[in-house]
């Protein structure tokens, strides 16, 4: 298997173009299902998630083909032959779930294994169902799958008030809303840049939806969509995860494609702990000129600090001077690299949801792994910045969300190689 190996203490110099959206890509592979013409995606990351979903929509009937010569576009076409979702795929990738609006509302039927719980938390699907039964699909839990059909051969609109803004859920309700009868109305929707990427190609596609990127979004459902082509959104937690590797390893590095507006909590933090975040022509920039403050943080919904960053900036705030509290609120288990970064010799206690993190002036190198994505991304960030040499196992949840991370860190000057 897998392992990275970093040998720490080298400065970052140089530029790393950020990729597509995982987050992004995942749901707008999904709605693929929404038309039988064809769906070009560009700027899709190459990631092992992304070759999960594709699997799962070439079981529904769906082919996903590779387009054009960049190697980075995805052509979806085809009529929904089934309308199963295995467990075999969903255990590997609760987004998964994300086909059960979709199938709903082009084939009034759904069978979606249910996703189980996670390394980071229960996470629960109950918000999405409400939603559809709110929207006149009739559910039921059966043998652990969630069996779904809608009586009235069509989904119809609905006003939804998401107990929490949940962006899975509000995916896969605005993809099922905007082929129901009628309008729907979702009410503390969650805005990620992700969500407003979704409303968009849904727009292209022929959908009508108002509100983007606010927290109430109507939808006018429409009989049926068309193809359409779209690009990716940059990916947010991509930039910010190598915004904080120049932070940890020093030096300076140019995020190309990156977007500012997209990061305005973490650029916040970060600029607070003493690293220079600024906007240039076609990316962001992340220069350390002098020492690292410790800066409190607190994850919500965005636009709020995102959980997905929780990880990598700890282990930034693990060699501030001073201390941060660190505070999840949007998953119950995700300090799982609470413990590897310790053996790195980092000083952090754990009380209820909140990390207290002493800052150390210096971190050193020990074997280590992790659990899930984030947190072993945050493990390689430690290992840049410790002496001696860290080595990272378990690496298939790196190659989940981050493309070529070794690669791009080497072409900047961190000592860092595959195993
Ligand atoms: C998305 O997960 C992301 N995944 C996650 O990315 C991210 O951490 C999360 O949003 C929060 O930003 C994708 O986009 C594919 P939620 P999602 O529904 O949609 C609770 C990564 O590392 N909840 O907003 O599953 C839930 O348990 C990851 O790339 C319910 O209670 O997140 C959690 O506590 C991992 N009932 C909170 O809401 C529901 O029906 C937020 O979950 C749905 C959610």
């Amino acid at each position: 298997m897998d392992r990275i190996l970093i040998r720490g203490g080298r400065p970052l110099e140089g530029e790393i173009v950020i990729g597509g959206a995982k987050n992004a890509a995942l749901p707008l592979l999904a709605a693929g299902l929404l038309t039988d013409e064809r769906l070009l995606l560009s700027n899709v990351p190459a990631l092992a998630d992304i070759a999960t979903m594709s699997e799962l929509l070439a079981q529904h009937g769906i082919a996903v083909e590779p387009a054009g010569a960049d190697g980075r576009s995805l052509s979806l076409g085809g009529a929904i032959r089934s309308t199963e979702a295995p467990y075999d795929i969903v255990r590997k990738m609760r987004a998964s779930v994300l086909v059960l609006g979709p199938l709903l509302a082009r084939a009034g039927e759904a069978r979606v294994s249910l996703p189980g719980g996670c390394a980071i938390g229960t996470r629960p699907v109950d918000l999405h169902l409400k939603g559809l039964e709110q929207m006149g699909a009739v559910i039921a839990l059966e043998g652990g799958y969630i069996n779904a059909r809608v009586p009235d051969g069509r989904l119809r609109g609905a006003a939804i008030v998401l107990a929490l803004p949940s962006v899975g859920a509000t995916e896969n309700l605005m993809l099922a809303a905007s082929l129901a009868e009628g309008e729907t109305s979702i009410a503390n929707a969650a805005r990620e840049p992700e969500i407003t990427d979704l409303a968009a190609c849904l727009c292209a596609m022929g959908a009508r939806i108002t509100g983007i990127g606010t927290d109430r979004l109507v939808i006018e459902g429409v009989p049926r969509l068309h193809g359409a082509a779209h690009r990716i959104v940059a990916d947010r937690i991509e930039t910010g995860t190598y915004a904080c590797a120049a932070a940890i390893a020093g030096g300076s590095l140019l995020l190309r494609h990156a977007r500012l507006d997209h990061m305005a909590a973490l650029a916040r933090v970060l600029h607070e702990a003493g690293i220079e975040v600024e906007a240039e022509a076609d990316g962001v920039r992340i220069r350390r000129r002098n020492g690292l403050r410790g800066v409190d943080a607190m994850t919500e919904p965005y636009p709020g600090f995102p959980t997905d960053m929780q990880a990598q900036f700890m282990a930034l705030m693990a060699v501030a001077e001073g201390a941060a509290m660190l505070t999840e609120t949007i998953f119950e288990n995700r300090f799982m690299h609470v413990p590897e970064l310790n053996r790195m010799g980092a000083r952090i206690n754990v009380h209820g949801a909140s990390a207290i993190v002493r800052g150390v002036a210096q971190l050193s190198g020990a074997p280590v792994m992790a659990t899930d994505l984030r947190a072993s991304v945050s493990l390689i960030l430690a290992g840049l910045a410790a002496r001696g040499e860290t080595m990272v196992s378990r690496v298939y949840h790196l190659d989940r969300g981050y493309e070529a991370v070794e690669r791009k860190l080497a072409a900047c000057g961190a000592d860092i190689e595959r195993i």
